[in-house]
């Protein structure tokens, strides 16, 4: 039997009867709804999964700004988490459904408007994720040696548009402003040895940068306290494993928590039991691996910055204000800044206060405060047939399977949408293709992804890595078009 779980039984035998009564449950049919996708991320792909999944004619196109596909998860996640990227084998099963297309390297807002494509499809979903980057507005924050780790992170990943940023590390000690996961992850590409990043698809340029690195330590500072980090216990458990690096947890920090401990629901309670213990009684084999460490990273607490200090062209230290934790709800509290300063010595600043949204086109409702499109269950509000998901819809939080549940709701959202009659049926997809040829726009489909795919890998086998990422676009067009 043919599985459609997301929507009715009642809803699936109509949708079968109808097709079979007009024999129109094959790929050509032009009275299916045909949904456009925009953005080939984790939330692109698993909304698509669901639709293709939830109705038996649908058709989808996503379309992708770079020539590659797969967002964040081959721009985002960390090299030295291959792990992580096995849903990009999910994602290429969805890509060969022959009821999927991909159309990489199409700028949606710039070669493309939303309008036109609204006006040649059933729906249309957002899924662009978030790629500007929350700012401090403090003095010093624009000096070259302060980089936003998402720039970092593009960096170490191959992005295009980061692959050759000005990485300083002619200093031993930067500071990496903000307690998530991608301070974790920038903390730990930059004390992890080099020989061991060689193994992963980093890229060979930040490799060799990494290579002549003076970074022996990575001071993280957090504006709040140890109840209120932002990373996830696997992530710290890595970093007190990480081999010749040893953490500097100050006991003060960590002494009163002990009496809250049985309080704390998890899976808070288990990251902070870990940061109790690597603080006051670490394990045996930690202590052993840590004394022989020549890095460390430090975890400090309760600081904002509020100034960048520079002399002549070099980063001097950041200066913070120490803070109060108010409210009484322990996880909520709010850091208020008091007169009593700090500064930390660095040679470099990494800002890791999280990624934002951005428009692309403005015919689109955006809230710029919250870096979102306003939306109500992936509806976008006051739109018809314009649907989000994924960070520019929820805000740029969440790990893969968080996305993924999103895009599965936004996806169930508009099979109602079809099914309740609120979409006009339209598969235009060839006046869309006609513009952008116009346009002069080579669009990249899924099967030429696969021959940069192979090339990648195939130099990747040559340096000893899964693959060697190509990053110039104008390289990725030349080898798809062969
Ligand atoms: C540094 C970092 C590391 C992470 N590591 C992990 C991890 O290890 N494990 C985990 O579970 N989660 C991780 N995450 C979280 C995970 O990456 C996100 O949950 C997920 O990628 C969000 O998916 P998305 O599709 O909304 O956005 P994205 O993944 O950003 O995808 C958006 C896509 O839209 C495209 N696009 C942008 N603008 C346009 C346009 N105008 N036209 C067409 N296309 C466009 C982009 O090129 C991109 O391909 C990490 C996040 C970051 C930032
Ligand atoms: N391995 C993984 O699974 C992995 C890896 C990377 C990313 N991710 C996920 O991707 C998402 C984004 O991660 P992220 O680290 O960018 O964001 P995040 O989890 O939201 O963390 C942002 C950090 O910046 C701080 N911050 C925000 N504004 C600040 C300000 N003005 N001044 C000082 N500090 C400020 C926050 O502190 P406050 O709490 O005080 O606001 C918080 O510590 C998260 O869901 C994360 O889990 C997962």
């Amino acid at each position: 039997m043919l599985l459609i779980p997301c929507v009715g039984r009642c809803l699936l035998s109509r949708w079968v009867r109808v097709s079979r009564r007009r024999r129109l449950s094959t790929c050509t049919d032009s009275s299916a709804p045909h949904v456009c996708i925009v953005g080939s991320g984790p939330a692109g792909f698993y909304t698509a999964q669901q639709l293709l999944k939830g109705h038996p004619s649908l058709r989808v196109d996503i379309f992708e700004r770079l020539p590659v596909p797969f967002g964040l998860v081959r721009y985002g996640v960390a090299p030295d988490h291959p792990e992580v990227k096995n849903v990009i084998n999910t994602f290429t099963q969805t890509s060969k459904n022959e009821r999927c297309s991909f159309f990489g390297n199409v700028t949606v807002g710039r070669d493309i408007s939303v309008q036109e494509l609204k006006r040649h499809y059933t729906a249309v979903v957002l899924s662009y994720g978030a790629d500007d980057d929350r700012k401090l507005r403090i003095p010093g924050e624009d000096h070259p040696h302060v980089l936003s780790a998402r720039n970092f992170v593009g960096w170490y990943n191959g992005l295009p548009e980061d692959a050759y940023l000005n990485v300083h590390l002619d200093t031993d000690t930067a500071v990496v402003l903000g307690h998530g996961n991608v301070a974790l992850d920038v903390a730990r590409i930059l004390l992890t040895p080099v020989d061991l990043l060689a193994k992963t698809d980093i890229t060979q340029h930040s490799l060799e940068v990494l290579r002549g690195s003076r970074v022996r330590r990575v001071v993280l500072v957090g504006r709040r306290g140890p109840l209120q980090v932002a990373f996830t216990i696997k992530e710290l458990r890595e970093m007190t494993k990480l081999p010749g690096t040893r953490p500097l947890l100050h006991h003060a920090d960590y002494d009163g928590l002990q009496k809250v401990l049985d309080d704390i629901p998890r899976p808070r309670k288990r990251l902070t039991e870990l940061l109790y213990k690597a603080a006051l009684s670490p394990s045996e084999d930690d202590t052993k691996l840590w004394k022989t460490a020549d890095r460390e990273w430090e975890l400090r607490f309760r600081l904002s910055p509020i100034e960048v200090l520079t002399r002549a062209h070099k980063i001097t230290g950041v200066k913070f204000a120490v803070n109060n934790l108010e409210g009484d709800d322990i996880f909520n509290q709010r850091a208020v800044m008091t007169s009593e300063t700090e500064t930390i010595e660095c040679g470099l600043v990494l800002r890791s206060i999280g990624y934002k949204g951005r428009p692309i086109d403005p015919a689109v409702p955006f809230d710029t405060r919250a870096g979102i499109i306003p939306n109500r269950e992936g509806r976008v509000t006051g739109e018809t047939c314009l649907y989000c998901s994924g960070w520019v819809g929820r805000g740029p939080v969440g790990v893969i399977n968080n996305t993924m549940a999103d895009g599965f709701e936004v996806g169930k959202t508009m099979l109602k949408d079809i099914q309740s009659g609120l979409l006009t049926i339209k598969s235009q997809r060839q006046a869309i293709m006609d513009l952008l040829k116009q346009r002069g726009i080579q669009v990249v489909k899924f099967k030429d992804w696969e021959t940069i795919d192979k090339y990648e890998t195939q130099l990747g086998e040559k340096l000893g890595k899964p693959r060697e990422k190509e990053t110039s676009v104008e390289n990725m067009l030349r080898i798809a078009a062969q």
